[in-house]
């Protein structure tokens, strides 16, 4: 039995009738750039994410850059960071030209570790103007603890949450809590359009204002700028599929959380206690499971096995980012970050996606199993 990581194809089946009926209409109207279906999208995420604007932007990426240049962070200002997510996060920030600054991750949520955060800002805050939690594999970073820490710095918060549209945090959903959060529509996210899509959420009106600016060269009335900004327009055709596909999130949502349910389950029976954990969401919040990602120590090989299998992995992510080539004028050695260090050797995505079957769950689940039982 094969198992992909991923199936777009058997959501796309569900969808393709509606979602090119909705590209039809968009081509007749002729309308492709800022209609009828951006604006609707964006007041659907907005209450969808319970934040009161959403602003449509071409890319998850670009709604970080957005997002920084919106909250006035500027060449030369540090923002601090986590350096066990995508690349997007960090380099969006380098970018604009502001210094990324990395701390360490919670073992268990993989999001970054609110103690250590504190311990860097109390050795020093200087030119420090914001944070960017990153709500990993599906699951909200600890805002409550973030925020209080930001507030007493006096540092802008945006949420990356690209990887978590509608998670739950204490009543809240990601993208609500801090002062911004950037959500991806990338194929592969809970929420995929077809192409690149991203939307800054806020609860704050100039904020709002100010990155709707950003995303068309910085300018209010055309062609006047009043900033340097960016051409970032989510485009209609990908708010219409959007549209489509927002209908089902939650649905989508509640079979991700089944089958991890289900994974968490069989993997509990499975007799290898000890050599793999699950994941552990914190109290009060809830996953969308972008990714179900187990922790080994033997994890390349186990890979290599399931590959052989014909089973899909993947490691998000082999390399930490203070670890990158392109970073290496921060300063960073190896060892800066020994949590994230670790995680990246031994954590690993399994297939999640809704339309996954109870048989291939346990399919994947006794693979792994035989694995170790070899071992
Ligand atoms: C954590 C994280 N941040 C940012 C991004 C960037 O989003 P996009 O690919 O839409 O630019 C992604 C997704 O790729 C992501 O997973």
């Amino acid at each position: 039995m094969k198992v992909q990581l991923l199936d777009l194809a058997s959501q796309y089946k569900k969808i393709r009738k509606e979602a090119l009926e909705e590209i039809r209409k968009v081509c007749d109207s002729q309308h492709y750039i800022l209609g009828k279906n951006v604006a609707a999208l964006e007041s659907e995420i907005a209450a969808y994410s319970g934040a009161k604007y959403a602003i449509g932007v071409a890319s998850g990426t670009d709604a970080i850059l957005i997002a920084l240049m919106a909250a006035g962070v500027k060449a030369g200002d540090k923002v601090v960071t986590t350096p066990f997510t995508f690349f997007a996060t960090a380099g969006s920030i380098s970018r604009i030209g502001a210094i990324p600054v990395f701390v360490d991750i919670d073992p268990e949520t993989y999001n970054i570790d609110p103690a250590a955060l504190e311990a860097l800002l109390k050795k020093s805050s200087k030119g420090v103007k914001a944070i960017i939690p990153v709500h990993l594999y599906g699951q909200c970073a600890d805002m409550d603890r973030l925020m209080k820490i930001a507030k007493k710095y006096k540092l802008s918060v945006i949420e990356d949450a690209a990887q978590s549209i509608g998670a739950g945090y204490k009543g809240k959903r990601a993208g609500s809590i801090g002062h911004m959060g950037c959500l991806s529509f990338y194929p592969t996210k809970n929420l995929g359009c077809f192409g690149d899509g991203g939307m800054i959420t806020t609860n704050d009106a100039k904020l709002a204002e100010r990155s709707k600016m950003l995303r068309v060269h910085g300018s209010r009335v055309r062609y006047y700028h009043d900033e340097v900004g960016a051409n970032s327009r989510l485009d209609e055709i990908q708010a219409a599929v959007l549209r489509v596909k927002l209908k089902r999130l939650d649905s989508w949502a509640t079979g991700r959380e089944k089958n991890a349910k289900r994974y968490d389950s069989l993997f509990a029976r499975a007799a290898i206690k000890g050599v793999l954990s699950t994941p552990r969401i914190s109290d009060g919040c809830t996953s969308v499971y972008n990714q179900y990602v187990i922790r080994v120590k033997k994890r390349d090989e186990l890979r290599a096995f399931l590959a052989a299998a014909g089973i899909g992995s993947e490691v998000y992510y082999p390399l930490p980012l203070h670890m990158q080539k392109c970073f290496k004028g921060l300063g960073y050695k190896k060892g800066a970050f020994p949590v994230s260090e670790k995680a990246a050797k031994e954590v690993l995505a399994l297939p999640i996606y809704p339309e996954l079957k109870p048989a291939e769950i346990k399919h994947v689940v006794e693979t792994i199993a035989s694995f170790f039982e070899k071992a």
